[in-house]
């Protein structure tokens, strides 16, 4: 089996990689990422001798690019992760989110018609599609979508291209929705590893409006293990939500990081909100745990001790990312310098 990982070289591509090789030991892994700021790979640089990995530098908006990719390994199930992926970075500059997100999902869907019209496409998205919750009830795949951000609303459209590509041209399509992710490799602008790095540098941390927007958090291998299952078993044309059942308000994640890092409560520090900062998201998994027979593995009590040990055992990893020094690895490893 040849499986295509798009956006392979970011955080969860990163972890999902690592978690097939170890799974599934027939399968080869293709991981086509272009290597923007977020895809770091040292992230995988323990596959490097595997002969079951190998790595592709390509833009999915690139359709000639692409074309290669596709006739090169013929790939049987494409698992679409790249994107970008930062609610902040879409607020300031929406139209790299529309190119990647909307555009670059296309050019996959038009070259797996061309090319491998059988394969299965997995697509990823987010439970930010669905737009906000108030204090009560829970996003079902039935919820209507209502995105509020450039991102979550680029996402969408994605989702829209998907449904249209199962339903127009007959393609094996499945999509997941997936809560808020933790874990090892994570970019250090989102949340948990921004709050770790600053409490342990002594540095303020920021917790936009009142802290009390609620998130649903997941561990990284919880939502790999999702997608294999969705990948494996899912219904052709359909869409299964993923969570963690483990909401926390931003401010009591903070509190309860800088408690782990053994740091002081005066580094918090309230800063004007996120534009059109969504209150709560809340997954209903029922589909895919009575449907699938999937469950999340992990508790955020045994997961989250094991993350922030994570980080402190590597924190070269973030010192390289913050000098700009994992930038230096493509180069060193492939002989070619990075655009
Ligand atoms: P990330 O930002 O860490 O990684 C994104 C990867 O995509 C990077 O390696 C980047 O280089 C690559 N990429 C970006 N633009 C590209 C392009 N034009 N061509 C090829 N590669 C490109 O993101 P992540 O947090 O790992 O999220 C992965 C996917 O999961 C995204 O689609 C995101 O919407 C979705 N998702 C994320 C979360 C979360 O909590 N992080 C939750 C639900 C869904
Ligand atoms: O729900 C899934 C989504 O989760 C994914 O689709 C996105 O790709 C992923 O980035 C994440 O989006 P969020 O916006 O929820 O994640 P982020 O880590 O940016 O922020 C989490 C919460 O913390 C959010 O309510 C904003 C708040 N926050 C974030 C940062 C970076 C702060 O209060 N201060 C900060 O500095």
């Amino acid at each position: 089996m040849n499986v295509l990982v798009t956006g392979g070289a970011g955080f969860i591509g990163s972890n999902l990689i690592h978690f097939l090789l170890s799974q599934k030991p027939e399968w080869n892994l293709i991981n086509v990422d272009s290597l923007t700021y977020a895809g770091n790979l040292e992230n995988l640089s323990s596959c490097d001798d595997n002969p079951r990995y190998s790595f592709e530098l390509a833009d999915i908006t690139d359709t000639v690019r692409i074309h290669e990719v596709f006739d090169k390994h013929h790939p049987d199930f494409i698992l679409h992760l790249a994107a970008e992926s930062h609610v902040d970075r879409s607020v300031l500059d929406p139209l790299v989110f529309v190119r990647t997100n909307v555009l670059g999902t296309q050019v996959l869907l038009d070259e797996m018609r061309k090319t491998v019209p059988g394969s299965r496409f997995l697509h990823v998205s987010t439970d930010e599609v669905y737009g906000s919750l108030g204090a009560e009830g829970y996003f079902t795949e039935e919820t209507p979508i209502a995105p509020n951000s450039p991102y979550s609303s680029s996402k969408a459209g994605s989702d829209m291209l998907v449904r249209a590509a199962f339903i127009t041209h007959g393609l094996d399509t499945v999509i997941t929705r997936c809560s808020n992710n933790y874990g090892p490799y994570q970019f250090p602008e989102k949340l948990i590893p921004l709050m770790l790095n600053n409490a342990w540098a002594g540095k303020p941390l920021p917790v936009y409006g009142d802290g009390r927007n609620v998130r649903d958090w997941i561990y990284v291998d919880d939502h790999c293990s999702a997608l294999l299952a969705v990948l494996e078993n899912g219904r052709s044309g359909e869409v299964y939500n993923i969570g963690g059942n483990n909401e926390w308000a931003n401010i009591d994640i903070v509190k309860l990081i800088l408690r782990q890092a053994e740091a002081s409560e005066d580094l918090i520090q309230f800063v004007t909100d996120r534009p059109g900062h969504d209150h709560r998201y809340a997954i209903d998994a029922t589909k895919i745990e009575k449907g699938l027979g999937w469950q999340p593995r992990h508790s955020f009590e045994e997961a989250l001790p094991l993350t922030i040990k994570w980080y402190g055992d590597n924190i070269e990893w973030t010192r390289r990312i913050v000098s700009g020094a994992y930038r230096d690895y493509y180069e060193q490893q492939y002989g070619q310098r990075l655009g």
